[in-house]
């Protein structure tokens, strides 16, 4: 400790020779009194010291009257608070690396819910009629191979009732889309534990970030029981038993499969953004300017409207799941009509054909009902995209930092494209292209309002 101290005082020194001040004068001028503690000025004179001699001269002098020893223990105590401060900043910063992995591993989640979107619509779901996380890896090789995975999915009702017609090659076509969704789940598995080990291990990490990484990294391990849960309802063999039965995964299912990829998608770049956030505001490089015009009262209701707004987008996404679930967007493919007005009859919106014994209520239509269903679809969007031009029309007229004003112009502009793209879905009867581009479309919207949210912090200065 000494010797570092000793040699601190050395390099004061030795990068001071140029100058050409008077050190005794000022040194002379320094209290003998036991009272005397090391300041910026001491500093500044010991650094005005232009030669060696006079450094060993100034050094004899303040070890005579005591301040020697203070310095000393005053070095020695500004060590021992830079490695606390040091400690301290590791464990409660994260390193941006951490942000842009988990940014890329977004990436990938939104690339596996296209992927899943065009597994869907392209009717392949049901292809794969086995769950092995890692013999399920490969896929058939030689001839033989493919025709017993054919023979496998010829037992299920998908086949029996819809697709006796079906050729091998077509068979195969239907297998890699599935197959090519479930490597990607396994491939952002692994992108999220080992990554996450190894920054984890390095202290990388605060212990908040580990906590919020594990917690989606087990969600994403949710998400692939739930995803085969799915499946299993599309293969169930009581539907060869019920008249008129199509052989599809339950709406329920798909939905909550729907639900848990956005919230592993939402909860990663929320991550993602706050540990750039943070760091910013850890390294004093948070914009001030924008900061002190976060802290205006005056965006209380916006930034409360804006996380109102997050919450009607996930509703209407999740309904758009249960219209996608029942084939809803089959029905009714006009705009803003719905038959000859904009509201269907009553009685078959609240149809006692949905109503199961015990059920106590017609409840059932909101969650069964295709006309129900997208009509609420429907609504919700319509919501949706007026609070969303509300909201755009409000924050012309607010004081707000160029990122969030930036966020609220892209959001109002995923609305209007999202919409289009919802409307263009029903009215051409559901093309793979275009639903696809629909569902891709929910989650950029999604982004954006987040986006929002996160430009909308407020920071502290
Ligand atoms: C803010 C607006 C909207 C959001 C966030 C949204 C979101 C979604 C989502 C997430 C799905 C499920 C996709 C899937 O699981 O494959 C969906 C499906 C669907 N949406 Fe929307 N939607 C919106 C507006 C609209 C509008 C205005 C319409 C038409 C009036 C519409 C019509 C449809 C149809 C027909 C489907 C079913 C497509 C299929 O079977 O794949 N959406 N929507």
């Amino acid at each position: 400790m000494l010797r570092n101290s000793l040699h601190r005082l050395g390099r004061l020194g030795a990068t001071c020779s140029h100058h050409h001040h008077r050190p005794f004068t000022a040194l002379r001028a320094l209290p003998r009194s036991s009272s005397f503690t090391w300041t910026a000025t001491t500093t500044t004179t010991f650094r005005s010291m232009h030669s060696s001699s006079l450094k060993q001269s100034a050094l004899a002098q303040l070890r005579s009257n005591g301040v020697f020893k203070r310095l000393m223990s005053n070095a020695a105590a500004t060590a021992t608070a830079t490695n606390t401060t040091a400690a301290a900043a590791k464990a409660t910063v994260t390193k941006p690396i951490v942000a842009y992995w988990l940014y890329f591993n977004a990436g990938l989640v939104f690339a596996i819910v296209v992927v899943g979107g065009l597994t869907r619509l392209t009717e392949s779901g049901l292809s794969i009629t086995e769950w092995n996380v890692i013999s399920g890896m490969k896929p058939p090789r030689s001839e033989q191979e493919w025709i017993e995975e054919f023979e496998k999915y010829k037992q299920y009702p998908e086949y029996k009732l819809l697709n006796r017609h079906m050729e091998l090659n077509e068979f195969k076509t239907i297998f890699y889309w599935e197959w090519t969704h479930r490597i990607i789940g396994r491939f952002i598995g692994a992108a999220f534990i080992l990554p996450g080990l190894y920054f984890a291990s390095r202290g990388y990490m605060s212990k908040r970030v580990m906590k919020q990484t594990f917690g989606i990294t087990a969600l994403l391990g949710f998400q692939g029981f739930m995803g085969w849960y799915m499946v299993k309802s599309g293969l169930s063999q009581a539907l060869m038993e019920e008249p008129g039965a199509v052989p599809r995964v339950s709406q329920y299912r798909l939905t909550a499969h729907l639900a848990t990829a956005f919230m592993i998608y939402a909860g990663t770049i929320f991550v993602a953004a706050d540990i750039l956030r943070q760091h910013k505001i850890a390294t004093g490089t948070y914009p001030k300017e924008a900061a002190a015009m976060l802290n205006n009262p005056v965006l209380h209701r916006f930034r409360r409207f804006a996380h109102i707004m997050g919450a009607l987008i996930f509703c209407t996404a999740m309904s758009g799941g249960l219209v996608a679930g029942l084939d809803a967007g089959l029905i009714y493919n006009e705009f803003p009509f719905m038959g000859n007005s904009m509201i269907p009859p009553k009685a078959e919106l609240w149809s006692d054909d949905y109503v199961k014994p015990n059920d106590g209520g017609k409840w059932r239509n909101l969650l069964e009902n295709p006309t129900t269903v997208q009509f609420d679809h429907r609504t919700l969007a319509e919501s949706t995209a007026t609070l969303a031009t509300a909201l755009w029309l409000y924050s012309r007229r607010l004081p707000l930092p160029k990122n969030a004003r930036v966020a609220m112009n892209t959001m109002m502009g995923a609305v209007v494209l999202q919409v289009t793209l919802g409307i263009s879905t029903l009215i051409y009867m559901v093309p793979i292209e275009l639903a696809a581009a629909h569902q891709a479309g929910a989650l950029a919207l999604l982004t954006s309002n987040f986006w929002l949210i996160h430009a909308l912090r407020k920071v502290p200065i």
